[in-house]
């Protein structure tokens, strides 16, 4: 080996070295520290329903799941989706609209019954026995089921397996501790040809406490990695005025596609 080819080995080297370091446990650690300890009570949650502070509620289908729908029913019809935090994301109407069927977990009743409202949906409410204390509330004219309980709660005996998942507001808006729990449950809903799709937000923990929290890519692939495949496919600006008035300088929106791995 000449000389030359000898750097360019120690370089490559290097440069794996660090790559890895990037990802190491230790690593990832330090950069989730400054909310690692943050915790929002449901009952936090039910407060901002009740007082109407439900910025993260978008009126209008979400563009990052209209933007990859294609990847998402990769040419399947009559897909069951799965709504992790539902909220009352009109998502789920429009992909019912087209012909899917949706299941939703979400704690705030009056979160799932101003869904129904406001998409003109009448709906039934009756207890969900398989849950202690929840209900579900069905949509009369579409294939929407939502789940009113702690998502801890829900399980794939409950409703089987998902051929897809919409994250949004969801893996970000749990408690950072609930991390590893909230990843083997949405593994466990996911049926082998299921197609997640999760979005994620990157900017400077230091500056604003969450939620949403930050979730680096680096932690999505030490979550879902030993499982599944994960494709980053989309990566926009997100910084808006709303996240500015936060104390946000940067904010980066991630959408990944998720995949279980075949063996
Ligand atoms: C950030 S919002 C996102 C809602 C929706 N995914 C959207 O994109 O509009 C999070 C939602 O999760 C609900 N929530 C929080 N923790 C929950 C839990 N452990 N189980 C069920 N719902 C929960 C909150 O009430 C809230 O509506």
């Amino acid at each position: 080996m000449q000389a030359s080819d000898f750097h360019l080995v120690v370089m490559w080297l290097v440069l794996l070295q660090a790559a890895a370091s990037c990802q190491s446990p230790a690593n990832i650690s330090s950069m989730l520290a400054p909310q690692a300890d943050r915790v929002m009570a449901l009952g936090e949650w039910e407060e901002r329903w009740q007082e109407e502070r439900t910025g993260f509620h978008q009126p209008h289908v979400h563009k990052m799941l209209e933007n990859n729908i294609d990847k998402v029913l990769a040419g399947r019809t009559g897909v069951r989706f799965f709504f992790p935090l539902c909220g009352k994301a009109v998502d789920m109407k429009w992909l019912a609209d087209m012909g899917h069927s949706v299941v939703g977990v979400e704690i705030s009743e009056k979160a799932i019954k101003q869904f129904f409202e406001e998409n003109n949906l009448t709906y039934s409410e009756e207890p969900a026995p398989a849950i202690p204390g929840a209900k579900v509330y069905k949509s009369s004219e579409k294939n929407i089921s939502l789940y009113q309980c702690d998502l801890y709660n829900f399980s794939s005996s409950i409703e089987g397996q998902f051929g897809a998942i919409w994250d949004r507001g969801s893996l970000v808006a749990i408690n950072p501790r609930d991390r590893e729990k909230y990843t083997a449950l949405i593994i466990s809903l996911m049926a082998k040809d299921c197609r997640y799709l999760l979005d994620t937000l990157l900017y400077n923990p230091e500056l604003y406490k969450g939620p949403p929290f930050f979730v680096p890519d680096e932690q999505v692939h030490s979550l879902f990695g030993n499982s599944c495949d994960i494709e980053l496919v989309h990566s926009v600006d997100a910084l808006t005025d709303r996240q500015r008035g936060w104390g946000l300088d940067y904010l980066t929106e991630n959408v990944h596609l998720i995949t279980l791995k075949s063996s």
